[in-house]
């Protein structure tokens, strides 16, 4: 993945517990050191294993690392100046979500190595969507999630979220194909916390 994505793990990292756990992250992955170029393309296993050193130092699963992680590029991105792009695409959830392979397309003009995943949405209430995600890649549904609580929070719609199906993995026999409930807005807001 690009450079930008080992990044926010870095920044992730950082918010958490400073440079000291940054630190401990990069050893762990066996990256001492180790800065990354935001534009240049990275081997997925090198974010693989900050992730799992990172699940590691901080004593909480790889799922919740991804999670964490994913509300935290809702963050980072804008913070690196994709505020815009993402304001671009909507300003409702069902519109945002509905046009994010929009989105990662026009990303692809300047990352041309991006391998994006893709998304579709249907609304099926007023406060109810299907999310259907599918990845080149596997592992990365709870990344999903926390893009989610992460775009819900930015929008002032706290979301809701269930994984209802697992889907073929489009034949070859790897990647993604998962669809999740996506419940916000006033049905949320109903949920005694
Ligand atoms: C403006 C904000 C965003 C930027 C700049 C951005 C850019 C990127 C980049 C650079 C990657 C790495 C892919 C690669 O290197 O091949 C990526 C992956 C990904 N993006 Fe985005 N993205 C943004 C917002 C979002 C949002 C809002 C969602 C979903 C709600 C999303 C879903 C994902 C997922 C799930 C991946 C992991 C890769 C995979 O599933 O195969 N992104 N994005």
């Amino acid at each position: 993945m690009y450079g930008l994505v080992n990044q926010a793990v870095a920044d992730l990292a950082q918010t958490l517990g400073g440079a000291a756990l940054w630190d401990r992250v990069r050893e762990g992955a066996g990256l001492q050191g180790a800065s990354f170029v935001a534009m240049e393309p990275y081997d997925d296993e090198v974010t693989g294993r900050l992730v799992a050193a990172a699940s590691q130092a901080l004593g909480i699963p790889a799922e919740e690392v991804l999670r964490a992680f994913g509300r935290h590029w809702v963050l980072f991105t804008a913070q690196e100046g994709y505020g815009a792009l993402l304001s671009a695409m909507g300003s409702t959830l069902p519109e945002l979500l509905t046009n994010l392979d929009a989105m990662h397309a026009r990303i692809t003009f300047t990352m041309p190595q991006l391998r994006p995943p893709s998304f579709g949405c249907e609304e099926v209430g007023p406060t109810r969507l299907l999310l259907r995600y599918r990845s080149h890649r596997e592992g990365l549904a709870p990344m999903v999630v926390g893009l989610l609580d992460g775009l819900g929070e930015l929008l002032g719609d706290p979301v809701d979220v269930v994984e209802v199906r697992e889907g073929p993995a489009g034949g070859t026999g790897t990647g993604t194909d998962v669809t999740f409930v996506v419940d916000h807005g006033a049905a949320v807001a109903r949920v005694p916390a």
